[in-house]
């Protein structure tokens, strides 16, 4: 049986189809319910459903075999997986954003608020800036407007958000997508399915 978490909501939804069209449905998936597992015996493959942030988790221990995380779980907390194809779905980008009228004149540690606090941390210990990590698990929008930090880290996607806060994106760090990653022992052990999936995932992005 392959073991498949996929991330809950719309992109998780849009890449169970990309496996059914691989030839791994599951159509009991459709029933409206709240189930959070589905099989088909018939096809030794299992589907479910988990938060978004936590697909790395259960595919790090093996819990599930494959999965589906977005690059900024990955460069955030870098599990032990296999890296297997960018989905070219769920784009955005990571970005240091602020106050339009915020000028980082680099005598002051710089205040910066977000969820991502080791990207955050690696970006700019890259440009040698010094920072002060002020971790945040959401609505980092509002540290900058209420003098919590200075900017923030955070992922941008239509730029709405920062619109309606009256915010700007003052660099991009890194683009932003969502990968097919694999449990590395089932990688081996559970190769023939798996580059099976690969290969016709593959093909799907290809051919978009
Ligand atoms: C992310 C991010 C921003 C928003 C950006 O939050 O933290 O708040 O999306 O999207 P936009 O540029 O299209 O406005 P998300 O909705 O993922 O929820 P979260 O706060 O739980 O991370």
């Amino acid at each position: 049986m392959l073991n498949i978490a996929l991330p809950k909501g719309r992109l998780g939804e849009k890449v169970y189809a990309m496996f059914e069209a691989a030839g791994y449905e599951c159509p009991s998936i459709h029933e409206n319910n709240r189930k959070l597992i589905f099989e088909n015996p018939e096809k030794q493959v299992r589907y479910f459903w988990v938060k978004p942030s936590d697909v790395a988790i259960y595919v790090e221990r093996g819990a599930a075999d494959l999965g589906i995380a977005g690059k900024d779980i990955l460069l955030e907390y870098s599990p032990n997986v296999y890296e297997l194809l960018d989905l070219d779905m769920g784009k955005c980008r990571m970005a240091v954003a602020g106050p339009a009228d915020f000028y980082d004149d680099g005598k002051q540690t710089l205040r910066v608020a977000t969820k991502f606090t080791n990207i955050a941390a690696n970006y700019y210990a890259g440009i040698g800036r010094e920072i002060d990590i002020i971790k945040l698990n959401g609505s980092i929008e509002l540290a900058p407007i209420l003098g919590l930090s200075n900017v923030i880290v955070d992922i941008v996607e239509t730029g709405t958000t920062l619109k309606e806060n009256n915010l700007v994106v003052m660099e991009t760090i890194v683009p932003i997508s969502a990968r097919l990653i694999s449990n590395k022992s089932s990688f081996q052990f559970k190769h023939t399915q798996i580059a099976d999936i690969l290969k016709s995932l593959k093909a799907q992005v290809e051919s978009k």
